[in-house]
This record gives structure tokens, sequence and C-alpha cells, in this order.
């Protein structure tokens, strides 16, 4: 199979984990495992104690299937389909579904194996840029207008990675609408769901708007879990998801047992995970919008309305590519410059997940500072 490097993460790859303060990551915070732990119901904490490390189900473990199925409106853990991270899952999805003659919608700037997997599969690919002029807004019509006969999914990512975009209720509809009336499968990345910002509702998933629509979920960004590696696929195409998990068998067979107890761990107490993620993430949120407000002189953002990043613009006179090399040769401090996209315009993404976001912060100032840039 040949498929281009992924740039964002080779890049993380490089900085992620000799950076002090990796100011850019989208996961939250991860959960230490003994906090963790400490929400299990008697069930989850006898079967996290008496875990035998054997290869478990290759399409979940029932239990943990049942709670990612509790997600949704009217969907049953068949509907469910357990991955070794989101990425596995897009993986999955977009082999088995995709092939030379097809054509994808995809929506952009955004993660690159929303495009990079069907590339790789051999299909033609339409990106859906995103502009900032219009607060990142997707355009319902524009893309309506690029589905062709040989479409086969509009893939949209929202809460957006990484500008926050979140459409509007009446969006998404319309979006649903119009892909059910085209019979063009919606494929919704859902990973930031639940991390809606200024009191915004989460929208209604994409598996629940039309039985060939598929949902990709994980526990990586808004349940601060991304070392479990737990992702999924939701839909009520069974037949589709049957195939990814064939599939699965060439890639990981099966999810790390230990991983899925945890999973089912936290998603049974998910209101408590998750009230953790949003009390981390407004606060910086917040931090992050003043700062920029009283430096205009450095970057000016559409505010994120969810997830746990956003995509600041980089002032006239500052390069995102020398400023985010600098920023962590000289303070430890990580941002991601928008060519990790391969976007062109100045931009650099922010990680509002992390603990550590005002000591970052306090660092990215100091540079400022030092460099006249108020
Ligand atoms: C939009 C999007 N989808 C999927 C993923 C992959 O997440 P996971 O850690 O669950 O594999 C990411 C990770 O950054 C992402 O931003």
């Amino acid at each position: 199979m040949q498929i281009a490097d992924f740039a964002l993460e080779r890049y993380l790859a490089r900085w992620e984990f000799v950076a002090e303060h990796p100011m850019c990551a989208s996961d939250v915070e991860g959960w230490r495992v003994a906090d963790l732990l400490a929400l299990a119901d008697d069930e989850a904490r006898t079967r996290w104690e008496s875990l035998q490390l054997g290869y478990t189900e290759p399409n979940g473990d029932p239990l943990l299937r049942a709670e990612i199925a509790g997600l949704y409106e009217d969907l049953h853990p068949d509907d469910t389909l357990v991955c070794s991270g989101a990425e596995e899952a897009l993986f999955c999805l977009f082999s088995t579904l995709l092939g030379p003659g097809d054509h994808v919608v995809v929506t952009w700037p955004g993660y690159q194996s929303l495009y990079e997997v069907a590339r790789a599969a051999g299909a033609d690919v339409t990106l859906h840029e995103l502009h900032e002029a219009d607060g990142w807004a997707l355009d319902v019509e524009r893309l309506v207008a690029s589905i062709r006969p040989a479409t086969r999914a509009l893939i949209v990512n929202a809460p957006h990675n990484p500008t926050g975009m979140l459409p509007t209720a009446g969006e998404w509809r319309a979006l649903g609408e119009a892909c059910r009336e085209a019979d063009v499968r919606l494929v919704a990345d859902e990973v930031y769901r639940f991390l809606e910002h200024d009191g915004r509702a989460p929208l209604a998933a994409g598996a629940e708007l039309a039985p060939s629509f598929v949902s990709v979920g994980g526990l990586s960004k808004s349940f601060a879990l991304a070392g479990l590696r737990i992702g999924w696929l939701a839909s009520r195409d069974r037949d589709l998801l049957a195939r990814c998990n064939t599939l699965k068998d060439y890639t990981t067979i099966c999810a790390a047992a230990p991983s899925e107890v945890l999973a089912l761990v936290a998603l049974r107490a998910r209101e408590t995970v998750l009230a953790r993620s949003r009390a981390i993430v407004g606060p910086n949120l917040e931090l992050f919008d003043a700062f920029l407000a009283e430096r205009p002189g450095f970057a000016s953002w559409v505010r994120p309305a969810g997830g746990s990043v956003g995509f600041p613009h980089l002032a006239a006179g500052l390069d995102a590519d020398l400023f985010a090399a600098e920023l962590v040769e000289t303070k430890g401090v990580l941002l991601l410059p928008g060519s990790a996209f391969g976007h062109p315009g100045n931009h650099v993404r922010v990680g509002l997940g992390r603990g550590d976001f005002s000591l970052a912060l306090e660092r990215l100032a100091a540079f400022l500072d030092a460099r006249g840039v108020a």
C-alpha cells in the first residue's frame, strides 16, 4: 500500500515528547489509571482484577459495545464496532468503503486520515475548504454541489480539528437531508463530541440521522483517554461494520484487553469523565481568548465552538513555521504550524486540553515580550 506521510503525526513524533509544554495537543490531559479505577462499579472492578490477558472479541467486548451504543439515540450494541483508536476505525472504514472510481468529499484543513486513506484506496478526493473569513463554517450548499454520481461519502469532522468549527443544528440537519436525498453516506468524525463550548448542545450523531450514515467516535479526546487507544464505528449499516471487522483481522485483530475494561469504566462514569475534561478545556479557552484580546500583535482567531483545539492566525510579520520552531527550541512550548495540515494560511494549532496550559501561556508571553510583540 502506498500512502503519503502523515505530516502532523510526523511533526508530533519529532517534538511532542521532548517539548516541556505540548501546547498544541488535541487530546485532553490523560487520566491516571488509579483515578479512573476509583470510578469503577463492582462489576467492572471485578473484571479488571480478574482480567486474563488473552485476545478479546474481534468486534469488541459486549459490555463495552453496550455502553458505546448508549451514547447514541436508538442504536443497538450490534451497531457498534470497537477499534484500536478512531484511527483504526477510519482506516478500516475508508479501506473497506472505497476503491478506484469512487469519489469522496472531505472537510479541509483537517485530520489527514480523513482524506489520505481514501486517496490510498484509489478514490478521488474533493477537499471542501473551510475559510476563516466565513468563521470556518461549513458551506452546505457548496458541499452538496460537489456530490457526483460516483460520490460514496461526504466526510465531515465536527467539532472540527483544527478550527473548533461546529455546524449549527440547522446546517447539520440540512446536510443530513441532502445526503439522504442524494443517497450519499455521511461519515461524521465525532471524536471531539461532548466538548461543545458556550452552552452549545452536541449535534445529533451522524449515525442517528440515517441507516447508512456512520459515526466515528473514540475515547482519546473528550474522554481524555488517548493511551487506551479505544475508538469505534457506529452505524445501523451492520454489513459495513462486519466488512470493517474483517479488515481488522489484518490490523489489530481485536482491541487491547486492559483498554476495553478501562474504557468500560470510563463510559459507565461518563458524566464524571466528561465534567473533568470540560473543567480543563473551558478555563483554557477563556484564558487563551483573553490572551489574544490583549495581544493583537501576536494572533487572532475564530473562537472555537467545540472541541479541544483552535486555529489562530498569526499576525503579519510572524511566520508560523519559524515561530513554532523558535518557540519550541527556546521555550519548550510546542505549537503546531498550519503547514502540518498542508494549510498555507499562517495559522498555528493550539490545544486547550492540557493542565499546564497557563504555564505554557506564561512562556509564550515571555517569548513574545522578548521579541517586542504586543
Ligand atoms: C479528527 C480526528 N479523528 C481521529 C483522530 C484519531 O484519534 P484516536 O486517538 O482515537 O486514534 C484524531 C486525533 O487527533 C482526530 O483529530
